[in-house]
């Protein structure tokens, strides 16, 4: 059974069906990206999945359960986490109070039984085995802010890793990084899929093509087609959507 699926999931903005009978599946382990032009629906699909809108029609399944209806933190407790198109850090903080923070938010089950001191600890270990996860160890004392745009979206993986998510929602990790840090980024999530599944939105295709196992290529709100990244690199209604952008068509 997949870990994740969306079953006939439709959106309307007024007389804008932004969604359209929308359905695809992510199995355990799985990067699943969702590729499509600007103004296809993807983050507003997303938005849906994380409980950030509520979708006219259409159902949501986390592991088999019917999470349409759960607020965004139940979602969360649930498994489902997210990074979202634009950063959302604290910038004045330090990366690790930015983890810290973010560790205490979802530290009320695994950390109630302890000792306020062991508490304390337990926050800090959590939050240092975070940063060595993303490999910010190194900026632990840093202001976020101040840190490198490539490194703020890292940062903002870890955040979202801090609930032990089952399945991981990135809306465009890569925007506006340099190559060295898209580089950066495409590791992490090869790291990041022992331990979970990932619906990735991209528009960098040399990162979709390296790390999906599976593609959905939404169109207009719909899932023009879904396949292998073969399939869909070879696909003409595809190669149709994104004529003139070459990236499709020379990435091995
Ligand atoms: N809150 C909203 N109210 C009205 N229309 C909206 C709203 N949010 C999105 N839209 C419209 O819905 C469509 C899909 O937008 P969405 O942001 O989901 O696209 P996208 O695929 O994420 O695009 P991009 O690649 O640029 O991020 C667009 O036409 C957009 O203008
Ligand atoms: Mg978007």
């Amino acid at each position: 059974m997949s870990l994740f699926q969306v079953q006939g999931l439709v959106k309307r903005f007024g007389g804008l069906l932004a969604t359209d009978h929308v359905s695809l599946s992510v199995a355990h382990g799985e990067v699943h990206a969702l590729i499509g032009p600007n103004g296809a629906g993807k983050t507003t699909l997303v938005n849906q999945i994380s409980g950030l809108l509520a979708p006219d029609e259409g159902r949501v399944l986390l592991d088999g359960a019917d999470i349409t209806a759960l607020p965004m933190h139940r979602r969360v407790a649930q498994g489902l986490s997210r990074c979202f198109q634009v950063t959302r850090i604290f910038p004045k903080q330090s990366v690790r109070d930015n983890l810290l923070l973010a560790v205490q938010a979802h530290s009320g089950s695994s950390f109630r039984f302890l000792k306020p001191r062991s508490h304390e600890c337990g926050l800090y270990e959590a939050a240092n085995r975070l940063a060595e996860r993303v490999g910010l160890q190194g900026q632990l004392g840093e202001i976020a802010g101040a840190l490198p745009h490539g490194a703020q979206r890292t940062l903002d993986v870890a955040l979202a890793l801090a609930s032990g998510p089952k399945l991981l929602l990135l809306d465009e990790p890569m925007a506006g990084m340099g190559p060295d840090e898209s580089q950066h980024m495409v590791q992490l999530i090869e790291t990041l899929r022992q331990d979970m599944a990932v619906l990735l939105i991209e528009h960098d295709m040399e990162a979709v093509f390296r790390l999906a196992d599976r593609i959905s290529v939404l169109v207009y709100g719909r899932v023009l087609t879904a396949g292998t990244p073969d399939e869909i690199r070879n696909n003409p209604e595809v190669q149709a959507v994104y004529l003139g952008n070459e990236t499709l068509e020379t990435t091995p």
